[in-house]
């Protein structure tokens, strides 16, 4: 058996798999152990011809992946079709070899009958079964052996021996679940020889391992870390597109990657959270108004003292748009001198007085008071209408803030947590008969 280069083997199999039909498609796959998710929403396809490597630490997934595949586990949503058939499925069992991470061999069984154990399992008797048993306990090396018990066995010994209990019944795809753990890196060497021969005789294989130096004798690779896939390709490509030169640096840059992800969806979520609280909150808000508007015959009023400085009219057009469109809703523009005097005579309910210089101090970052008023002779008018105006307020907050980051260059992009409104509200003013009250 000789050795094949790794990057040559790599790309002479790549060439291959390019042209070869999907063996596997993984669709969607999600597999759940309670509250932990091993397998997080898999989505992969591998050819015929390749040599699959799942790269990934302990816990990463790789053994409930391959477990699932080969039909020992139920996905908890998602699909797997192996040579067309959805697994689990019996009619892809004979194309199929397994080895498992944990050894499943029968320690007080000599290598000979358990290889038979595994030919009754695939059904090969008779002359067939000495033939195949010969040949594979020769390919591992272990033909002088065939008649020694198990369990006096080498580490390295039982692991070529599981090889070939996977391979005895001739499979077309091979899954090797880290055949090369604890091995000597001799054997290590003389496993990659084997998989290189079974490759270039057809069979696919997908080999978990942890050995990042073995990637390389793979045509792609599957980088797992916390049940996902971090990235897939082919192993020259993984480092190309990261800027690093070896495996492991590649899969720390995949893996920050991820990190960065999981981080800006807790903010997105937090953003989301607050984007509710500041829409739908004044909605509320208004829906009160609407219903204590809409159980009296009367028409309230809210009357504004609107900024006129520089650059007003942009946000003068923001309140107009923002106006609650009710009938029983008047509003009125009027001057500050005149708030007090037109509460206190009851000619209007509430008030929102703009600083004149309100667009320059937001567009400064001065972070301007905008002054609320309420008549409080009749306090659930008086709450609806402290609703309405806090309502409006806060909605117009929000589009000023979405339109500084997008004036900011981040058009397109949802508002972020850090894009604050951009002025504050006073607590509401109470003013009743002439007297005034706050809070
Ligand atoms: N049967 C099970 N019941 C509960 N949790 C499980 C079960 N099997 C696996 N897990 C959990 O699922 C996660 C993935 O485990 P898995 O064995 O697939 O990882 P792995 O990548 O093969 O790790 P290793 O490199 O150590 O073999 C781990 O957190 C593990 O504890
Ligand atoms: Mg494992």
């Amino acid at each position: 058996m000789t050795e094949t280069g790794p990057e040559i083997h790599g790309e002479r199999l790549a060439q291959r798999s390019a042209n070869g039909e999907p063996v596997v498609v993984v669709k969607q796959l999600v597999k759940e152990f309670g509250k932990l998710r091993a397998v997080d929403n898999l989505n992969m396809v591998i050819n015929t011809g390749e040599t699959y490597g799942l790269i990934g630490p302990n816990g990463s997934g790789k053994t409930t992946l391959i477990r699932m595949m080969v039909g020992l586990s139920r996905p908890t949503s998602g699909t797997i079709h192996i040579l067309g058939e959805k697994i689990p499925s019996h009619k892809v069992s004979p194309n199929l070899g397994y080895m498992p991470q944990l050894s499943a061999l029968y320690l007080d069984l000599t290598a000979a009958q358990n290889m038979r154990f595994f030919c009754k399992i695939y059904g090969l008797r008779g002359k067939e079964q000495g033939k195949r048993i010969r040949e594979m306990l020769e390919r591992v090396d272990l033909a002088d052996r065939a008649n020694d018990v198990v369990s006096k066995f080498s580490g390295g010994m039982k692991q070529r021996l599981s090889l070939a209990c996977a391979l005895v019944h001739g499979p077309r795809l091979l899954m090797l679940d880290e055949p090369t753990v604890g091995v000597d890196p001799e054997l290590r060497r003389t496993f990659w020889q084997y998989f290189a021969q079974l490759n270039s005789e057809g069979v696919t294989i997908i080999v978990s391992t942890h050995h990042l130096d073995e990637a390389s004798r793979c045509t792609r690779l599957g980088l797992m870390r916390l049940g996902e896939l971090l990235a897939q390709d082919v192993p020259q490509d993984l480092l190309r597109n990261s800027g690093k030169d070896n495996m492991e640096e590649a899969f720390l840059y995949y893996a920050s990657r991820q990190d960065e992800e999981v981080e800006e969806e807790t903010l997105e979520k937090g953003d989301r959270r607050t984007l509710a609280l500041i829409f739908l909150v004044p909605i509320f808000m208004m829906s009160l108004l609407f219903l204590v508007l809409t159980s009296t015959s009367t028409v309230h009023t809210l009357v504004l003292v609107r900024p006129t400085g520089a650059n007003s009219n942009q946000v003068n057009a923001l309140i107009d748009k923002l106006l609650p469109a009710q009938d029983k809703l008047k509003t009125i523009n009027i001057t500050a001198g005149q708030v007090d005097s037109t509460l206190k005579n009851g000619n209007a309910d509430a008030a929102i007085i703009f600083p004149p210089d309100f667009a320059q101090q937001v567009s400064t970052g001065q972070n301007p008071t905008v002054q609320i008023k309420l008549e409080g002779s009749d306090p659930t008018v008086a709450r609806a209408m402290s609703d309405v105006a806090n309502g409006l307020t806060h909605q117009l907050g929000v589009a000023l803030a979405a339109l500084s980051a997008q004036q900011h260059g981040q058009a397109g992009q949802t508002l972020t947590i850090s894009a604050t409104i951009p002025f504050t509200v006073s607590e509401p003013e109470y003013l009743y008969g002439g007297a005034d009250y706050t809070g």
